[in-house]
C-alpha cells in the first residue's frame, strides 16, 4: 500500500486470499459491510444456487440466478419471500386438493409461499432475492422426486 494511502476498509493486514476467504467473510458479515447486489450477482452464475448477502437476527438474506424448473419442495416451518430483481420468475403452488396455482413474477415484485405449502419455482432466467431463516434448505424439508442437476441443494452458499 502506497504511504498516505489509507486503507478504508480498516482492516488493513486481513485481506482476502484463497485461504482466508471464509475468515474475511465472518468478518464482513459481523461489520456490516456494504454489499452490492449487482456485483454479488455478477460474481457467480451458478442457477438455483443461492449466495448470502447479508444476515440479520436469524435470518438470512439470499440472491440467486434462476433458470428452469427447480424442483417441488415443501418448507414445513418457515414461510419463504421472494423478491424478483430481474427477468421472469414463476412460483407454482399446491393446495391441500392438489390444484396448481401458479403466479408470474416481474422485476420488483415480490411473493411469500407460506410454511407448508408445496411450491416449485420456475424461469426462463431471472435473477432473485430470498429472505429465509439461516439453515433452510434450498429444497425443503422434503422434495419430489429426484433434484435436478442444475438445482443446487443448500442452505446457501457465502459470496
Ligand atoms: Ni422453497
Amino acid at each position: 500500500m502506497a504511504p498516505g494511502h489509507r486503507d478504508r476498509s480498516g482492516f488493513g493486514r486481513l485481506r482476502r486470499t484463497e485461504n482466508d476467504r471464509a475468515g474475511w467473510w465472518m468478518i464482513a458479515l459481523m461489520t456490516g459491510k456494504p454489499v452490492n447486489l449487482t456485483a454479488a450477482l455478477a460474481s457467480f452464475d451458478e442457477v438455483y444456487s443461492p449466495r448470502i448477502v447479508a444476515r440479520m437476527n436469524d435470518y438470512d438474506v439470499r440472491v440467486a440466478h434462476a433458470r428452469g424448473d427447480h424442483v417441488w419442495h415443501v418448507h414445513e416451518d418457515t414461510d419463504e419471500f421472494f423478491l424478483v430483481l430481474d427477468g421472469r420468475f414463476d412460483v407454482a403452488t399446491r393446495d391441500a386438493d392438489g390444484r396448481e396455482t401458479v403466479v408470474e413474477l416481474q422485476p420488483g415484485d415480490t411473493y411469500v409461499v407460506p410454511k407448508g405449502v408445496e411450491h416449485r419455482p420456475s424461469s426462463p432466467g431471472s435473477s432473485i432475492l430470498m429472505f429465509e431463516p439461516s439453515g433452510t434448505s434450498s429444497t425443503g424439508d422434503r422434495h419430489e422426486g429426484d433434484i435436478p442437476d442444475h438445482v443446487d441443494s443448500t442452505t446457501g452458499h457465502e459470496l
